[in-house]
């Protein structure tokens, strides 16, 4: 959606952010991307975390560097995405480069295909030409989004550890 940017983490949207994670948790939806998960009861301890693990602090075994970025609207978070700063043979299969969700209230508006697009110029960034974004078969909006990006299919699998297919893009970011 037009007008809406990108941003780090930060004290400004503690409240707004805050209400995202209830709208995921109220509906029991699983969090998407996993740092939704993280405890925010203190605030600032959450944010240093973040900034930690894009800095690959403090991460656990096997995890590679990770950036968080909210989608901002108005003066609203309304999306998070997660940025992996590089593939492992476990994302190669299932996680890639970029996950990301929008606020359950807030679907339907174009944000998922925005945060997206946003993110893939932060990968850029770091140097990725082309993302790995995977996703469920079953999961239309988020192939939407990622069609919508440019994303070419390189394949599906059925995933034991996940109970469905899950399926393999390329999206391109711009970068050279
Ligand atoms: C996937 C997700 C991010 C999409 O966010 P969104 O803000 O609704 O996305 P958009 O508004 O940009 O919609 C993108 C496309 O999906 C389509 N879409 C939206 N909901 C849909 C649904 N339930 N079924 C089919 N298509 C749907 C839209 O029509 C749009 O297609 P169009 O551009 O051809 O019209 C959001 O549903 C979400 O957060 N889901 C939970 C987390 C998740 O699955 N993340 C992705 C992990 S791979």
């Amino acid at each position: 959606m037009a007008g809406s940017r990108l941003v780090r983490p930060s004290m400004a949207f503690r409240d707004s952010y805050r209400a995202l994670v209830a709208e995921f948790a109220a509906r029991a939806e699983p969090f998407v991307p996993f740092p939704l998960g993280f405890a925010n009861e203190n605030f600032e301890a959450f944010l240093a975390q973040l900034a930690g693990c894009a800095q690959g602090i403090d991460i656990p075994a096997g995890f590679v560097p990770h950036s968080t970025f909210w989608l901002v609207a108005g003066n609203e978070v309304v999306g998070v995405a997660n940025l992996r700063h590089r593939l492992t043979d476990s994302l190669r299969i299932e996680g890639g480069h970029i996950g990301y969700g929008v606020r359950p209230s807030a679907r339907g508006r174009g944000h998922g295909t925005r945060i997206l697009a946003l993110t893939l110029q932060e990968a850029a960034k770091l140097g990725i030409a082309q993302a790995l974004v995977t996703c469920a078969k079953a999961n239309l909006a988020s192939s939407a989004v990622i069609r919508a990006n440019g994303g070419v299919l390189q394949d599906e699998a059925f995933l034991e550890s996940r109970g469905e297919v899950v399926q393999r893009w390329w999206v391109p970011t711009g970068a050279s």
